[in-house]
């Protein structure tokens, strides 16, 4: 049982022929995690990355296509330089690993983000589980890394704007999937479902673009507490909501 949680009803039955298709997580609550039991963060964030292998492989279980997680934001460099290093070693160790099991589970892992300023070493570990990966024909994993939406956007916006002055397209033609397709997350569909723990409010730069119309889940749990019954409440949830696109369903 999580320590200091409070004590949650039981998790909801799901419907496993109505999942959502991707699910994206913003990995919050590490660090208050590790304060609450006197640790360093840096055993929150290895606590999270714990949670992050549970809650992957119970997507790939139950049949989720795409799973998403924000793994370091563009923001985040602006932590102490002790922590940052110890989320990258988790990375690290974590791509190792995953290394050996990709194969045997048809994973496919991609990097959404500006990996430019990573460490030599895991910026080549990030090409080669990638590499690895193309082909393979099972659950797709994207770890958001150095990401931001509205750094993800501007790089698209700036990409279209260097075709249109080279003339290969015209401003006024240009729609939507123009500069979908520019994003790191293309040919992926968008997140159905957004899920942020820990107790906060905000979307924090994750996927703006992508999650103009997914539903959110939040919940006080912890990420490093969140079970595979907590991802049941979210499906629940998230199966009992009515997504209308700016539409209307008839209720
Ligand atoms: C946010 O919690 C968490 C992060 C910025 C890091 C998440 C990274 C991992 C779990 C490392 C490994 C990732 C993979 C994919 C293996 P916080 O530190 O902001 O928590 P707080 O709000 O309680 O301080």
């Amino acid at each position: 049982m999580a320590l200091f949680s409070p004590r949650r009803a039981p998790a909801p039955a799901v419907d496993m022929s109505r999942l959502p298709r991707h699910v994206a997580v913003i990995m919050d609550g590490n660090g208050r995690w590790a304060k609450r039991r006197g640790l360093p963060r840096t055993a929150g964030h290895a606590a999270g990355a714990e949670t992050f292998r549970t809650i992957a492989t119970y997507c790939r279980d139950i049949g989720i296509k795409y799973f998403t997680v924000y793994a370091f934001s563009t923001e985040n460099w602006k932590r102490p330089a002790e922590e940052v290093s110890a989320i990258m070693g988790l990375l690290n160790q974590y791509l190792r690993e995953a290394i050996e099991k990709m194969e045997r589970d048809r994973i496919r892992l991609h990097f959404w983000g500006d990996l430019t300023p990573l460490a030599p070493e895991l910026q080549a570990l990030c090409r080669e589980t990638g590499r690895i990966s193309e082909g393979y024909d099972g659950m797709e994993v994207n770890v958001c890394l150095n990401y931001g939406g509205r750094d993800e956007i501007l790089r698209a916006a700036r990409a279209l704007a260097a075709e249109c002055s080279a003339g290969l397209r015209c401003p006024e033609e240009l729609g939507e999937a123009d500069l979908s397709a520019h994003l790191w997350s293309r040919d992926v569909p968008d997140p159905d479902l957004v899920i942020r723990p820990s107790g906060e409010l905000r979307v924090s730069n994750f996927l703006l673009w992508q999650s103009a119309y997914a539903e959110y889940y939040f919940t006080d749990v912890l990420w490093p507490d969140f079970s595979k019954a907590e991802m049941d409440r979210a499906l629940a949830a998230y199966q009992s909501r009515s997504r209308r696109y700016g539409g209307v369903d008839g209720r």
